[in-house]
């Protein structure tokens, strides 16, 4: 028989998702990645690295998206819409698996900063859904908005021949993009330009400190 979730199962299960997202190789994947039967050619010492830094960078992007969702999960309300908000984190859980898996396929590792990220988006997140369901799927729309313009950019960063990773990118821009218009078309608030070009900066610290940490 199905019995109501308790505060302490409910922390359980936030702690449980904690650990899925920080621990490395923890996430399981709904999906198989997309660069299954997708092949490389071969990428010399300096490209590798380059395209780990950059899908590192992914990796904790995706960090910060699951703590955004979870902090949201745990203050919004989202009569309507938690459904649509638990598909859209179980589709970044894929995105991490995904990240997590090239950056061992590349012989490195997910950033050492990634503790740090999550409890700063999980509080962000925490702060969004408290204000109010508005406010907090307005959030979602331009934190998907910026993931999508990094996927563009690092699209065009890859190296040539990484096509692999490029496979992983392409797929999570699509998803991206579905989760910055479902968010919007679920009632949420365009955040004004100045708020974005904030949010921007923010993620510019990011990327520049996971490429190498
Ligand atoms: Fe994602
Ligand atoms: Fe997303």
């Amino acid at each position: 028989m199905l019995r109501k979730l308790t505060r302490t199962d409910q922390l359980i299960h936030q702690f449980d998702t904690v650990l899925r997202t920080l621990v490395p190789h923890a996430a399981q994947p709904s999906r198989p990645s997309p660069a299954d039967d997708i092949r490389d050619e071969p990428l010399d010492d300096a490209a590798r690295h380059h395209a780990a830094g950059l899908m590192r960078i992914n990796h904790t992007g995706e960090v910060c998206a699951q703590a955004l969702y979870q902090g949201q999960g745990m203050t919004a309300r989202l009569a309507d819409t938690r459904a649509q908000m638990e598909q859209a984190a179980q589709e970044e859980i894929d995105h991490l698996a995904w990240c997590d898996a090239r950056l061992v396929e590349l012989d490195s590792r997910t950033s050492y900063l990634n503790p740090l990220f999550y409890a700063a988006s999980f509080g962000m997140g925490a702060v969004a859904g408290a204000v109010g369901d508005h406010v907090s799927l307005g959030f979602v729309n331009a934190t998907e908005e910026q993931v999508g313009k990094h996927l563009e950019a690092h699209l065009g960063k890859l190296p040539r021949g990484d096509n692999r990773s490029r496979a992983v990118l392409e797929q999570m821009r699509e998803d991206e993009a579905h989760h910055a218009r479902w968010a919007l078309e679920a009632g949420g608030t365009p955040f004004p330009a100045p708020v974005k070009f904030g949010m921007a900066l923010m993620s510019r610290v990011m990327t520049k400190s996971v490429y190498r940490l």
